[in-house]
């Protein structure tokens, strides 16, 4: 059978934890330890469990992708710097789950100095933790039971000062390193990015192609799927949204099933993983091929507030500078359309505008959909963009069928138009700027003609 390995060159994974080893003697110069769990495996019902994916912390630093994994670094005296614990290799299991990189693996193909099979963490973790001043761990993360399983050593551990044996005294987020790390890509995230965005491509011009009346939600479904996985994604980065007529106006609808009609207008937010990066984008296309003049109004509204924030981006900017913009652009465009009327500063001031457009314009984009990265500096400023940063663009338009006060042809509609941003040195690259936008190139994608 042949070694796991990661899917990166390894070197990138330990550079990376140098880097977070250098910073933890920074922050705890006395000496730390930080503890980085894998995800759980999920039941989806009965004994039928969620494909798995890695925690993106986990992987980031490892490049590991096994559940029941735990990655420990140490600044700790003469600690080795990276211990892992992972399943043991196992022929009957692996028979049954699939193979396993095992101890030995973790060390020769992962990097660690060294590793144990994770069945003795409730004993080694005592051993790593009891003698270190600080622990950086993410306590409130996804896992409750490893967070009493950390609670549980250390209550262990302040038993056990007659054998030379403490509790950390500090407990750090690990997240303050790792993730202003995640926040700053690097050129192997952004080439699995820019190969994300190509099968996202894929995806939506051929659900842009066969979403004519008469077909239905879940083919459409199913062609991104197909196209996410064909050449080697991983399938989606989150559960696409392919959401005909007014489920566009749901933000969050996802059962995916209706029969598309005449006229109506197909919002599809849908994003490929490749290497565990995902892109996060959403076209709206006409399934009857044309837009009627409602439709063609809302949704070059929707399309000018994403060029204007979208081109505003360069390093020093920020991600609420963009927002504001798109607020007040589509807020001007409510008031031409007849959605909303008074005086445009008003509108903002009183959050009128939430009627029609209810969530932010952007995060941050990478190995999770909302990636990870502070919003704020330390002293609560709105964050500058710098280069290498990835964020999303994605204003919006959704009017309620029931919405009495809306002009009758607009009832219904639901738009949203989102690209996946680069911030470069001198200003932006939109990622996703292939996959048709404008009017013309929407129309002649759906190729109805
Ligand atoms: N697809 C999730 C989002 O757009 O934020
Ligand atoms: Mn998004
Ligand atoms: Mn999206």
């Amino acid at each position: 059978m042949a070694l796991k390995t990661p899917v990166f060159e390894s070197t990138l994974f330990q550079t990376r934890r140098e880097q977070v080893l250098q910073r933890m003697r920074e922050l705890a110069p006395g000496g730390a330890v930080a503890v980085f769990p894998s995800t759980p495996v999920a039941t989806r019902n009965s004994d039928v469990e969620h494909a798995y994916r890695a925690d993106s912390d986990l992987f980031f630093l490892t490049g590991f992708e096994e559940p029941e994994a735990v990655a420990v670094l140490s600044t700790q005296g003469e600690e080795p710097p990276f211990t892992l614990f992972v399943r043991p290799r196992d022929k009957d299991k692996e028979i049954w789950t699939g193979r396993r990189a095992g101890v030995d693996g973790a060390i020769a193909a992962f990097g660690a100095s060294r590793a144990f099979d994770i069945a003795t963490l409730d004993s080694e973790l005592p051993k790593l933790l009891g003698h270190t001043k600080t622990l950086f761990y993410r306590l409130g993360s996804a896992d409750a039971h490893f967070d009493a399983r950390i609670a549980r050593t250390l209550g262990q551990l302040r038993g056990r000062s007659r054998a030379g044996l403490d509790a950390p005294r500090r407990l750090e987020d690990p997240g303050q390193i790792v993730h202003e790390m995640r926040l700053h890509k690097e050129p192997a995230e952004i080439d699995a990015l820019r190969r994300a965005v190509e099968f996202t491509k894929a995806g939506h011009l051929a659900a842009m192609r066969a979403g004519r009346p008469g077909s239905h939600e879940y083919e459409l479904h199913s062609l991104l799927e197909r196209e996410f996985r064909h050449g080697g994604g991983r399938g989606w980065g989150y559960y696409p949204i392919v959401a005909a007529g007014e489920n566009a106006t749901v933000l969050h609808y996802n059962e995916n099933s209706v029969e598309i009609r005449d006229g109506d207008l197909v919002l599809i937010d849908a994003g490929a993983e490749y290497h565990l990066y995902t892109a996060d984008v959403t076209r709206t296309f006409p399934a009857a091929g044309k837009f009627s003049p409602a439709q063609r109004a809302c949704y070059e509204l929707v399309l000018g507030a994403a060029d204007q924030a979208i081109a505003r981006t360069r390093p020093g900017e920020t991600m609420d500078a963009l927002h504001d913009g798109a607020v007040r652009f589509l807020t001007e465009g409510m008031i031409r359309l007849g959605l909303l009327a008074g005086d445009v500063d008003t509108l903002i001031k009183d959050g009128a505008f939430r009627r029609y457009y209810m969530h932010r314009t952007s995060h941050w984009l990478g190995l999770d959909v909302h990636d990870v990265g502070s919003y704020r500096t330390e002293d609560g400023k709105p964050r500058p963009f710098a280069p290498g940063m990835v964020f999303t663009v994605e204003p919006g338009l959704y009017i309620a069928k029931d919405d009495d006060k809306a002009p009758p042809e607009l009832r219904g509609i639901g738009i949203r138009i989102e690209d996946d941003i680069l911030v470069t040195g001198h200003g932006y690259e939109n990622l996703t700027v292939d996959i048709p936008r404008t009017v013309a190139d929407v129309e002649a994608a759906c190729g109805r003609g």
